[in-house]
């Protein structure tokens, strides 16, 4: 199995960027506890973090028969981007959305997800976990376990 992941713009920042909302742990130690979570339920990752919008929607496109879904931070563009909610949907691929934060609980603009309906579900406010439980619910998922 292969999941492709997609973290958007600002999440490069993260270990520094807002502590206190975002937490200290880095990317690349949020990639690597992923990768590992990954390796021990034999799944191969296919990661991408972006600032630009038509990168992302590019590399779904490039990527969509490579993996079985997709696990997603879109990060600001979760608030605005139909271009990247309609390349995901047109992939027919489940999609499983992660927020550190709980966007719910933060500004109204915030709230509002434009992928949330077209996802599988939706893991926020957990820091970092919320990756590897997102992992493990669209894995599951792809599994076909209850
Ligand atoms: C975020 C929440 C978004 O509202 C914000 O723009 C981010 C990060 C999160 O993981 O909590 O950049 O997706």
């Amino acid at each position: 199995m292969r999941i492709g992941v997609i973290h958007g713009p600002n999440l490069n920042l993260l270990g520094s960027r807002e502590v206190e909302i975002y937490g200290t742990v880095s990317l690349a130690e949020i990639d690597r506890r992923l990768a590992e979570r990954a390796e021990g339920r034999g799944v191969r990752l296919i990661s991408l973090q972006s600032n630009h919008e038509g990168a992302l929607v590019e590399f779904v496109q490039a990527q969509t028969s490579a993996v079985d879904g997709w696990l997603v931070n879109a990060a600001g563009y979760t608030h605005t981007s139909v271009a990247l909610r309609d390349a995901l949907a047109a992939t027919e691929l489940p999609v499983v959305e992660v927020h550190l934060s709980n966007i719910l609980a933060r500004e109204p603009f915030r709230r509002d997800s434009l992928l949330a309906p077209i996802a599988l579900g939706v893991v926020a406010g957990f820091g970092a976990r919320s990756y590897l439980l997102g992992l493990d619910a669209l894995t599951d998922h792809l599994n076909g376990s209850v």
